[in-house]
């Protein structure tokens, strides 16, 4: 039987992913390529839904597929592409963009916050239509999974809602994909701000570890980070935020479930604790970082991976899109 079949996507937005990228999405992307139909996408036409710089969108959309492959995706395994290399994803956005109704695209929470932010006039119309690209990824591919963090539960069931209706209206075309989001790791929260998510566009630099950061600044942001009032490590999110958020974080990172770290902590303080936590991550974080200047260090090797991925992806795009056209009437070309 075929494997079921995975997709994901992450924006080149910043000049590295963060914890949360990495423990909310990316680590599980790595797990899945060994049980899964793999496809990953760097979603440089998501990035431009906010004003962005022609050479940073390039920089960063090499770095955001370096980490990738860094982390521990195999490209024999996995198809990590880049978005607009596969023509597909804006044709079939098209086609679902005409599928959703206004008031619909403006439920999404993840629109409003960031419209509110840069006004809702100087927002562009390609950020309310975000979630719609998003979903053309997922169904293009016949996704049935799709690994996120929990900020994404709302495009997700846009997602199965537009391939619902395309189903109903013109027959059965698309898989309805479920999301995959792990409890533990759904929320990695901002070290500054417990309560609120760790994010590349909010948080600021002393509230978010970066993957490719040195091990001194890391170091520092962890021994630094909001704790909460009282001396003990207890998981308590209601009333110990700051402290709940780093034991989620190490025991992701070392594998030790939550009670065992609260016991082996027990009379110790804050300190011994973070020291841990920070080293945790710096273990993780700096193999990432040597292999992901090594990758990019050779930008034509990895720009030869990625239209390998690219030549992949596109053969499946293109199956769903000619099925697509076919169904809503479009005229064969001869
Ligand atoms: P992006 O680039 O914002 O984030 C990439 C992934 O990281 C997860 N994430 C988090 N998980 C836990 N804790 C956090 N603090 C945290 N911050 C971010 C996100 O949930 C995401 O899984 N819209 C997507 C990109 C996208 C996509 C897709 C995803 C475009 N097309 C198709 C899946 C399928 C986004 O903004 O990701």
């Amino acid at each position: 039987m075929a494997r079921p079949r995975v997709l994901s996507g992450i924006q080149p937005t910043a000049d590295s992913f963060h914890l949360g990228n990495y423990l909310g999405a990316v680590r599980q992307w790595v797990t899945m390529q060994e049980t899964h139909d793999a496809f990953y996408c760097v979603v440089d036409l998501h990035a431009i839904t906010v004003p962005t710089e022609a050479d940073a969108l390039r920089r960063r959309s090499r770095v955001a597929a370096a980490q990738l492959f860094a982390a521990g995706l195999d490209p024999e395994r996995s198809t990590v592409f880049v978005q607009s290399h596969v023509r597909e994803h804006t044709e079939l956005a098209w086609v679902l963009i005409c599928l959703t109704g206004m008031g619909e695209a403006g439920r999404m929470t993840q629109f409003k916050d960031k419209s509110a932010k840069f006004g809702e006039s100087a927002a562009s119309v390609g950020l309310f239509t975000y979630p719609i690209l998003q979903a053309a990824d997922i169904l293009l591919y016949q996704a049935n999974l799709v690994p996120v963090g929990a900020d994404q539960k709302q495009h997700l069931e846009l997602t199965r809602d537009l391939g619902q209706r395309f189903n109903h209206r013109f027959g059965d075309t698309f898989t309805l994909p479920d999301p995959y989001i792990l409890k533990e790791v759904e929320k990695i929260t901002d070290l500054q701000d417990p309560t609120a998510k760790m994010s590349k566009s909010s948080s600021s630099p002393a509230g978010i570890l970066d993957v490719l950061e040195q091990p001194g600044p890391l170091r520092k942001k962890v021994m630094r980070a909001v704790t909460d009032t009282g001396s003990e490590v207890l998981f308590d999110e209601e009333n110990k935020p700051g402290i709940s958020n780093l034991l989620r974080i190490q025991s992701a990172l070392t594998g030790t479930p939550i009670p065992e770290l609260v016991a082996r902590y027990e009379g110790q303080g804050y300190g011994t604790f973070k020291k841990d936590v920070a080293e945790a991550v710096l273990e993780t974080f700096a193999p990432i970082r040597e292999r992901t200047e090594k990758l990019l260090a050779d930008e034509k090797e990895l720009d030869r991976m990625l239209a390998i991925g690219a030549e992949r992806a596109s053969a499946v795009a293109r199956q769903t899109m000619e099925q697509v056209r076919e169904r809503v009437g479009f005229l064969p070309k001869l």
